[in-house]
């Protein structure tokens, strides 16, 4: 293999991306640096999927042209990917897709006339005209069957998607159609002849009971008048193609299929066949459609499809933007190293299972395996070669004399058992990854940690440096941490770029990570004398209750509750004295105090009065609820948790209220939202701002995670709720 080629799905346009979109790219990122050290020439594909009613009714929501919501959200998109090292100029992707390039048009008409003109394996057309007439849901950007909604008890509402839990669509239209069912034995063939073509096994495995079930048509074009905002059908623009015939075949003309400038830039010939990565949600669609498609316009198959199993919230739900539980990249990227986020997501999820996300994992696996790990290995290492040997690696041979000495301080006069273990464990380490096995890969690269320090804690140089005799058992000890520390770095390179060259560097050594292969590498590599270099801290310890309770804005009981005035509503300034309070920035919200401050207070009031604890319903009348309507959202500078709304409440003019959600809605997405406003609190001002009202939230999780109480039918700005 002289060239390798991995990508990531494109993703929507329609919402910005969270953590599980990240995911996906952290692989590949870790997948293609693998292969670039192993000097295997690598094009790396991500992007975005533009086209679509998903992003049309976005863009209507936002008040944008599908364009401007595409370009918004790609935006976003790539300035995330920078800032944790994904995007080119950090050695990550080479391609960032986006479906609206002129280019990918040229390349997909070419690919659809190819399909147009294709017979199937039974001899029938491969596309034809037909009417479709059934379910489609728009977030999914598929049709579904009746196993895939839920009915309605009303029958004149439509069906809910089971994965989104939104209201599917009714298509009855003109269609053009994939004859995909004459594809089931080509494809039953093709997973037969390749067990590894999907991957891992379980996921083949269900692939192949779906085509043994037998296969449908599919709708391949809607009709431009219903979906305008698409690609259109070539030589038919009365039909726009549909979303994933489009999506897909970025695949390929990323890379020059059906267009000379792709071509000449990258090369198809070059690159194909890909490694796709996806989540297991898509698999369907890349391991059925997909190869289907490719079949009747003559395109070798992909190398591989590999599906990832879904991150999931604490409660088990999975992370998604529709159920408001998502994990936000801004978030992340303001608390954590971007080394200890992709530490995390590789070592905790099991490749191809569910893997729930918490914070407090990640700050607990960055203290336990980074902080006191592979952090204090390096530090100590480096700190006692600066002591005992003036700055500068010793050598590790012991000479026959000193043996017997270096023995009785329990090392081992021969480096062979040390250099052993850490090979094998360099040859695992490499193996799980080859099979995406990184949580076993990393493990095995943990295990060399363990022993080194094991080593380092048996020895006591601090003892072996007070006895001159002993120097040639200090230096080996120490060279031994060295030289494992070099390999450490070029095997963990792919996982943490920036803290194995800050390693790397400081043990003195220059050339560059991502050109090291780690199956080259020899023990003893490390030449003695080498100068190291300035010894920093690599992964300083995450004090968590702070970090928590910057992150939820609320107490967690582990750091001062925010007093509250009569009213409940915590305000910006009134954190308890001497408290851990929350930076100025990071001013708490309304809304997440509320949810549990005034809850609390609020009830034992009650309490006091009545002892059951129960209201009267003329105490709930005393709180006027009201149907606002989002007219407007925006960031406050220096405030990363408050967002200054403005609400239309059917008043003569909107209300402005400040809450405390910043960390977990895009403003832009809040815009026409429906929600629930307390319309008779007294106004407060924080931050300069006054605020006129309080939205509601449910309070989620053990992290106090505010998701906006909202509703599903149309409701007029204004109205009460009793
Ligand atoms: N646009 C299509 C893909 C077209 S590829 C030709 C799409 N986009 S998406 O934005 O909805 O999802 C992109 C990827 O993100 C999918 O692989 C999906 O599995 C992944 N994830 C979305 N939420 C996720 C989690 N909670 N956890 C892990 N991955 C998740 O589908």
């Amino acid at each position: 293999m002289t060239t390798f080629y991995v990508t990531t799905p494109i993703y929507y346009a329609n919402s910005l991306p969270h953590l599980g979109h990240l995911y996906t790219m952290m692989v590949a990122d870790a997948v293609a640096r693998q292969k670039r050290q192993q000097g295997i020439e690598t094009f790396f594909l991500t992007g975005a999927d533009e086209h679509g009613i998903n992003i049309e009714r976005a863009a209507q929501r936002n008040n944008r042209t599908p364009q401007e919501q595409a370009d918004y959200v790609v935006d976003y998109f790539t300035k995330m990917t920078a800032a944790f090292g994904l995007d080119t100029a950090h050695g990550g992707y080479d391609i960032f897709m986006r479906t609206t390039a002129p280019f990918h048009e040229e390349g997909v008409s070419e690919f659809w006339r190819r399909v147009a003109k294709a017979k199937t394996p039974k001899g029938r057309e491969a596309l034809y005209k037909g009417h479709y007439e059934g379910w489609f849901c728009a977030a999914c950007a598929g049709y579904k069957t009746e196993d895939e909604y839920a009915s309605p008890e009303n029958s004149d509402e439509p069906p809910t998607c089971l994965v989104h839990e939104t209201k599917l669509d009714r298509v009855s239209e003109e269609s053009y159609f994939f004859r995909l069912s004459d594809y089931d034995q080509a494809l039953l063939g093709l997973y037969e002849v390749r067990p590894d073509f999907v991957q891992p096994e379980a996921r083949r495995n269900e692939v192949r009971s779906f085509v043994k079930g037998g296969l449908q048509d599919l709708s391949v074009s809607r009709l431009r008048s219903s979906v305008s905002w698409g690609l259109p059908v070539p030589d038919d623009s009365a039909h726009t193609m549909y979303v994933w015939f489009d999506a897909l075949t970025n695949y390929i003309t990323a890379i020059g299929f059906g267009n000379v400038q792709q071509e000449r830039a990258v090369g198809f010939e070059k690159f194909w066949p890909a490694l796709h990565l996806v989540g297991k949600d898509i698999l369907r669609f890349h391991a059925v459609y997909w190869p289907a498609f490719l079949m009747a316009a003559g395109v070798r198959q992909p190398r591989a499809i590999v599906a990832h199993g879904m991150w999931l919230d604490p409660a088990g739900r999975k992370m998604s933007k529709t159920l408001g539980n998502t994990i936000e990249l801004d978030v992340l990227n303001r608390h954590f190293s971007i080394d200890a986020i992709r530490y995390f997501c590789l070592r905790d999820m099991v490749f191809g299972q569910d893997g729930r996300f918490g914070y407090e994992n990640l700050i607990d696996r960055t203290n336990s395996d980074l902080a006191s790990g592979l952090g204090n290995l390096s530090s100590r290492t480096l700190t006692m070669i600066q002591r005992y040997c003036d700055g500068r690696v010793p050598a590790g041979n012991i000479s026959e004399e000193a043996r017997l000495l270096a023995k009785r301080a329990g090392i081992d006069a021969d480096e062979e058992s040390i250099s052993a273990f850490v090979e094998h464990a360099r040859d695992e380490f490499i193996r799980y990854c080859a099979g995406f096995g990184f949580s076993r890969a990393l493990e095995e690269a943990w295990a060399i940690v363990a022993r080194v320090d094991k080593m380092i804690s048996g020895a006591k140089p601090w003892d072996l440096a007070k006895d001159p005799a002993q120097q040639q058992t200090l230096y080996a000890v120490l060279y031994r941490a060295a030289e494992t520390l070099r390999w450490l770095s070029v095997l963990l390179y792919p996982v943490m770029p920036n803290a194995t060259r800050e390693i790397y560097g400081q043990l003195g050594l220059t050339e560059d990570l991502a050109k090291i292969d780690p199956r080259q590498l020899k023990w003893g590599g490390l030449p003695p004398g080498t100068q190291i270099g300035e010894i920093k801290a690599l992964f300083p310890r995450l004090d968590k209750a702070k970090i928590m309770a910057e992150i939820k804005g609320v107490d967690d009981g582990a750091v001062a509750r925010p007093a509250q005035d009569s009213s409940g509503q915590a305000t910006e300034t009134d954190a308890a004295p001497g408290a851990a309070a929350p930076a100025a920035d990071q001013a708490t919200s309304p809304t997440v105090r509320e949810g549990s401050g005034q809850h609390a207070t609020e009830a034992d009031a009650v309490k006091n009065e009545t002892g059951d604890g129960l209201i009267e319903i003329t105490d709930f009348a005393k709180v006027d609820l009201r149907v606002g309507e989002v007219r407007s959202a925006e960031r406050i500078p220096k405030a990363d948790k408050l967002l200054l709304l403005t609400v239309d409440i059917g008043e003569e003019k909107p209300r402005q209220i400040l809450a405390g959600i910043a960390q977990y809605y895009e403003p832009e997405n809040l815009v026409g939202r429906k929600i629930v406003v307390v319309a008779n609190l007294k106004p407060r001002k924080m931050r300069g701002y006054e605020s006129q009202g309080m939205l509601l939230a449910a309070s989620v999780g053990e992290e106090g995670k505010p998701v906006i109480a909202t509703f599903a039918e149309d409701v007029p700005n204004g109205a009460r709720l009793k």
